[in-house]
């Protein structure tokens, strides 16, 4: 039911930035008691698994009319199946409508293989983030994640701030086109065509290893129209590019040049550049001065905790990560393991990324309507979490925060 109808479904979308249409008979040939969509449900593990509960509470609160689909993700499927993301679940995420997702355990390769189960053990099995994964199997190229201090929030950096981060989701140094330790005929063929690779030369393969970061004009430029389409259709004032191109001229320079190009396009909405260092500066020292930013793959990782971190911290801060086919939605924190099962951390970051998923899917009354108390519940300030200095627990605060619902 869902892949025939997936082209109203992308019409309608915010995000899409083409132009929504009235929703006439998108659906009028489903039968009455399918629900209106699949929602893939990935809690992972850690507090992934209890922020995930919270926002479905909200969810269905709201009577939002989905089914739901769990799927497989996590270190549970590492450690037993030595991957963790199964293939099953990636079949499942070509069936659904958009994803919720939780939270998942990383740890540095060697830890990782040392936890497989023993039959798993001495394959040669590399542990790799599954959202990392996930991202480029679906090509979510735009992640999108928006820092907004809601009134009241006594954790706010100041008030006012409304942030909106567009980081680039599937290249840069996440490419995953990584050496260690490095093939000579690697070495070798560096040492040909670089000047500057000579000081490794003759480096042992294994006293170095070499991460690629990786560029592309179309990546970039994708990236940067996203951010731009959303300026221009919420009103913002300006588009801030974040990047390091005086000293990594290649792909940099590939990305800033791009981002010239689209703005071009844009001639309402000025843009201006900022090196990534300065920029980290900048957005302390002067938060209300910037709007969108938009940034390659890991400066925006990097920019987009700070920006968190200005309004309240992870426990406010979330995520989409957007396709043109499919859109996961995630909080931008981790999955806490030492918090696991305890119910203590904030669900608010997970369920502002329900309302971006709403948002996403063209149900805007309703996303506005989540906002809205989550909005109430910050400014009452009679339930907080302990992040917000109170000793209210995960599934109080979405209760709260459903109670606020009118
Ligand atoms: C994020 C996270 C991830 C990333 C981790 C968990 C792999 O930090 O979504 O920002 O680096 O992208
Ligand atoms: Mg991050």
């Amino acid at each position: 039911m869902i892949c025939r109808e997936r082209s109203g479904l992308l019409r309608r979308r915010g995000f899409s930035g083409l132009p929504s249409v009235p929703q006439v008979s998108d659906y009028s040939e489903r039968e009455s008691d399918m629900a209106r969509y699949k929602i893939a449900w990935l809690p992972g593990d850690g507090v992934g698994v209890e922020v995930t509960d919270a926002a479905r509470l909200v969810l269905d609160a709201m009577e939002f009319d989905a089914e739901y689909v769990p799927g497989d993700i996590g270190w549970e499927f590492w450690r037993k199946e030595g991957d963790p993301f199964p293939e099953r679940t990636i079949r499942l995420l070509r069936n659904v409508d958009a994803a919720m997702f939780g939270a998942i355990t990383s740890k540095p390769v060697k830890s990782a293989e040392a936890e497989l189960i023993p039959g798993l053990q001495g394959k040669g099995l590399v542990y790799r983030s599954p959202i990392v994964r996930m991202r480029q199997v679906f090509d979510l190229y735009n992640c999108f994640r928006p820092c907004k201090a809601y009134p009241g929030n006594g954790l706010n950096f100041k008030e006012g701030i409304d942030l909106v981060v567009f980081r680039e989701n599937t290249e840069d140094l996440y490419a995953g086109v990584e050496f260690a330790p490095v093939p000579v005929e690697l070495s070798s063929a560096l040492g040909r065509l670089s000047k500057a690779f000579s000081p490794f030369q003759n480096l042992p393969p294994d006293q170095y290893a070499i991460s690629c970061k990786i560029n592309t004009r179309h990546g970039s430029e994708r990236i940067v129209r996203a951010a731009f389409e959303y300026a221009r259709r919420h009103g913002r004032r300006r588009v801030t590019v974040v990047h390091k191109a005086n000293v990594v001229r290649a792909t940099d320079g590939v990305f800033l040049e791009a981002a010239r190009a689209v703005a071009g396009d844009y001639p309402e909405i000025p843009m201006d550049e900022a090196n990534v260092d300065a920029m980290t500066m900048w957005l302390i020292k002067n938060p209300m001065n910037y709007d969108v930013l938009v940034a390659p793959n890991l400066y925006g990782d990097i920019i987009s905790d700070l920006c968190a971190q200005m309004v309240g911290g992870l426990g406010f801060a979330c995520s989409g990560n957007i396709g043109d086919r499919l859109a996961v939605f995630e909080p931008t924190h981790g999955s806490a393991p030492k918090y696991a099962g305890l119910q203590k951390v904030n669900p608010i970051a997970t369920i502002l990324a329900a309302k971006m998923m709403l948002d996403w899917l063209g149900e805007n009354t309703m996303a506005a309507r989540l906002e809205d108390a989550v909005a109430a519940v910050i400014r009452e300030g009679k339930v907080r979490t302990y992040d917000m200095g109170g000793k209210s627990g995960t599934s109080e605060m979405a209760v709260e925060i459903a109670r606020k619902l009118s």
